[in-house]
């Protein structure tokens, strides 16, 4: 029940402003978010590739409201990419991007949030390396999907999020396992009406293991974004009938979360990719995570309470 309360509370800017100022915040926020810049975010990814983990990397901001913040946050990622060009990781150090940062939501959105990403999706090929397209709430998908597929004509290996909790995702990734895309797939994370996504866990449990045998016997790449251990088995048992190979798909799951799987799946040789969020814009994103699970809003709630 308090998902969905979390949820709305991530849309809020009174909400927004009380939690940001709190002064123990940032101490639960540094378990999933760890660095506010891209000096602070280099040595985590040296470390995690050390591990033998490989990364996408998410500069945190969603919800802008001027032209002015979307051309900053494509200037945030090309110094990212900067960055990483010394380390030589190739696709081992990928990208994630929301459309929402790119300006996708202001008048003539749809051009803006294109013409601001190209470039990240430019760069990241110039060092070897590619850039997935987060999926935001459903009434952004469309134009999500259409600059997916006008990038892929340029960068194939551009790739985009599906939700099992969305009722359209199944025809979604019949389309994109046909066309060969890298496609990660995730529950979703969004407050979404009954009209459009399911509402139950098990439902959308269900949903999430018909859209990942679609996509294994597909020609794509699955990109299975999870922390659930039955939907991770289900997952290596897919593969495994499809004839894929280990370095055929991948696990994603979010820095922070499940740490101990994400080496337990490296070492047994999968490929392993940890989404690494940094930046000062972190209330949506940390929102969603408090959701997620209600043992994070207790623990969240008792560090206010003990200072
Ligand atoms: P589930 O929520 O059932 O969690 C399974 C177990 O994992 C829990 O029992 C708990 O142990 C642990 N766990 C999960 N979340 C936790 C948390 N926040 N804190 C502590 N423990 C937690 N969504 C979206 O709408 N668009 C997107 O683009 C993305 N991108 C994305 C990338 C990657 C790599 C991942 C892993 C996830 C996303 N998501 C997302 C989020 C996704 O939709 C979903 O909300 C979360 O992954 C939680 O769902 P699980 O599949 O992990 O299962």
């Amino acid at each position: 029940m308090l998902g969905p309360v979390i949820l709305a509370a991530s849309r809020s800017d009174r909400m927004r402003r009380l939690i940001s100022a709190a002064p123990v915040t940032k101490q639960v926020v540094d378990r999933f978010i760890p660095g506010e810049d891209v000096d602070d975010i280099v040595p985590v990814v040296r470390d995690l590739a050390d591990n033998g983990l490989e990364l996408t990397m998410d500069v945190v901001g969603e919800d802008i409201t001027n032209p002015a913040q979307a051309a900053a946050a494509r200037d945030a990622y090309l110094e990212l990419v900067d960055r990483l060009k010394p380390l030589e990781l190739g696709t081992r150090a990928e990208m994630s991007v929301k459309l929402s940062m790119f300006g996708q939501a202001l008048e003539g959105g749809h051009e803006l949030a294109l013409s601001n990403v190209r470039p990240v999706v430019e760069a990241a090929a110039e060092i070897g390396t590619t850039v997935t397209l987060d999926a935001e709430d459903h009434t952004t998908l469309d134009s999500m999907f259409a600059i997916h597929e006008e990038l892929r004509k340029d960068f194939p290996q551009t790739g985009c999020v599906i939700q099992a909790y969305l009722f359209r995702t199944e025809a979604d990734a019949r389309r994109l396992a046909e066309s060969g895309s890298r496609v990660r797939l995730v529950k979703g994370a969004y407050k979404e009406p009954a009209s459009v996504a399911y509402q139950d866990k098990h439902e959308i449990d269900r949903a999430y293991v018909r859209i990942l045998r679609t996509l294994m016997e597909g020609t794509g790449y699955p990109m299975i974004g999870s922390h659930d251990p039955r939907l991770i088995a289900i997952g290596q048992e897919l593969a495994h009938q499809a004839g894929r190979k280990l370095d055929e798909y991948e696990f994603q799951m979010l820095y922070g979360i499940r740490t101990d799987e994400h080496l337990r799946l490296a070492a047994e040789g999968h490929r392993m990719r940890v989404y690494t969020a940094y930046g000062t814009d972190w209330y949506g994103y940390f929102m969603r995570r408090l959701a997620e699970k209600p043992a994070n809003l207790r623990f969240f709630a008792r560090s206010m309470l003990t200072k």
